[in-house]
């Protein structure tokens, strides 16, 4: 729960039903004189799933880095789970997180890749039981149990003994995606996870990622360029563009009747 009581002016801001999970507050992102991200506000309840669009170089990506803690705002403040992300207080005063509050509070979130990003010299089963041996303090029979079910789940318990080359793009993908699970994180990040993949393997990432949307609780953040994947699984559909959310809606708004005409330009490019 928060401790926070910081009663700062409010801001126009998207905000999903229920329980707050993840708050962005003004967060500015630069590349020098290059604003990524301008005074961005939104937040997403618990439980819920948001697709973040917008053109290439809007700032989606951006915004899941720093969320993974990748990088950090130049101004602005982001909380997950009413914790402060990049910032903790101290003596009443908001100063810069350490790397260990950091590592703390990154916990909760996990992040599936573009491009997998699996270790290639550990086995299916090892790039999934690393972290929550490492990470989390799992004993390694705990952590291999909980790889088996998810293994299962992502349908692939026979390919458990080979390594990430041994698997095809779409079969690494779905390791990356047990891998993230196997933290147990409140939020998982999805950066275009199958845009990497020939055609014939999307389907069946995206499946495992419905099937995870409609059977757990965990928050999902997607930029995805599969529009029937948003409209299925997402509560909510952020439109950004020059680094702030210009459209905010239902997919079946966004998608059938949005009012902005950037959102209307950007659809019919890619619809
Ligand atoms: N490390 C970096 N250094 C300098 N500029 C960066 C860096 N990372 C991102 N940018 C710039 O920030 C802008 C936003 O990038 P970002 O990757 O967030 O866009 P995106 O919305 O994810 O685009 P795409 O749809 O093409 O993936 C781009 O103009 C990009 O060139
Ligand atoms: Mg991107």
């Amino acid at each position: 729960m928060s401790a926070d009581s910081s009663t700062s002016k409010e801001t126009v801001n998207p905000t999903v039903d229920g329980s707050e999970l993840i708050r962005f507050d003004k967060v500015t992102k630069r590349f020098g004189s290059h604003v990524v991200l301008d005074e961005l506000d939104f937040s997403v309840a618990s439980g819920k799933h948001v697709t973040l669009i917008g053109p290439s170089g809007s700032g989606k990506t951006t915004i899941l880095r720093l969320l993974m803690t990748l990088m950090k705002p130049e101004e602005g403040t982001i909380k997950v789970g009413g914790e402060y992300l990049t910032h903790e207080t101290k003596n009443g005063k908001l100063v810069p997180a350490s790397e260990k509050y950091t590592r703390e509070v990154r916990k909760n979130i996990g992040m599936v890749f573009q491009q997998f990003n699996l270790f290639p010299n550990m086995k299916v089963l090892r790039n999934i039981t690393e972290a929550p041996v490492q990470v989390l303090g799992l004993s390694k029979d705990e952590a291999e149990q909980r790889a088996r079910e998810l293994l299962e789940l992502v349908g692939l318990t026979e390919h458990i003994d080979k390594y990430p080359s041994q698997l095809s793009g779409g079969q690494q993908q779905r390791v990356a995606i047990a891998r993230a699970l196997a933290m147990r994180p409140q939020v998982l990040l999805l950066d275009e996870v199958t845009s990497a993949l020939d055609p014939e393997l999307v389907a069946g990432v995206l499946d495992v990622l419905r099937d995870i949307a409609h059977t757990t609780d965990i928050t999902m953040l997607c930029v995805t360029h599969e529009m029937n994947f948003a409209r299925d699984i997402s509560d909510q559909v952020l439109m950004f563009d020059s680094g702030r959310v210009i459209e905010a809606g239902t997919p079946e708004k966004i998608f059938t009747e949005p009012e902005h005409e950037r959102t209307r330009e950007f659809l019919s490019a890619v619809l």
